[in-house]
């Protein structure tokens, strides 16, 4: 139910942007940019973008490893790096003060569902089945996907 909220905004949002894409080629992407921009502290920035960098990195060796069907490796990279265990040791907190509420609530998403994923990946050794993992990935990288949709560094 959370997610459907997140998903129904970033469709919104996405929406907004293309139809104002085909309207403004002249001046330039910013003035037509539907995002909302959150400040952050200088120094908080680099260190976002840099975590938001592992955060794909972690996504590409989460797919990797259910590939070559090591699944515990998958759900300790899915719960240290994207998980409820990863807001903790990357300073979520901090960084939390300063977004907007439905920002918090889309960063939310993306560590429960992290952590939703980690569970049932491992549940996948007994099972043999992946698809309840797979749809728990799927949600996680659907809130990475609403979280761009609508916000921007400034
Ligand atoms: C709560 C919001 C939020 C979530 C969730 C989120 N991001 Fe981001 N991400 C941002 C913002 C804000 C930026 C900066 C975008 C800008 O200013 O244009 C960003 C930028 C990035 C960048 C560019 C980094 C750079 O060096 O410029 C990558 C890559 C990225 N995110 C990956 C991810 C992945 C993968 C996920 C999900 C696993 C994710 N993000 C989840 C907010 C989020």
């Amino acid at each position: 139910m959370g997610m459907y909220k997140v998903m129904v905004f970033g469709w919104v949002v996405l929406c907004t942007g293309s139809v104002f894409a085909q309207h403004d080629h002249s001046h330039g992407a910013t003035a037509a940019d539907p995002r909302v921009a959150v400040e952050f502290p200088t120094p908080m920035q680099a260190h976002i973008l840099e975590n938001m960098r592992d955060h794909l990195l972690a996504v590409s060796q989460i797919q990797e490893a259910i590939g070559k069907s090591e699944y515990d490796q998958a759900a300790k990279i899915a719960e240290d790096r994207l998980g409820m265990t990863a807001l903790k040791t990357h300073g979520a907190y901090e960084n939390s003060k300063y977004m907007p509420k439905g920002m918090q609530e889309v960063g939310t998403q993306m560590h429960r569902n992290a952590s939703k994923f980690a569970i049932a990946i491992q549940n996948a050794s007994a099972t043999g089945d992946i698809k309840p993992a797979m749809l728990a990935l799927g949600a996680t990288t659907q809130a990475c996907v609403a979280c761009h949709a609508g916000y921007r560094l400034k």
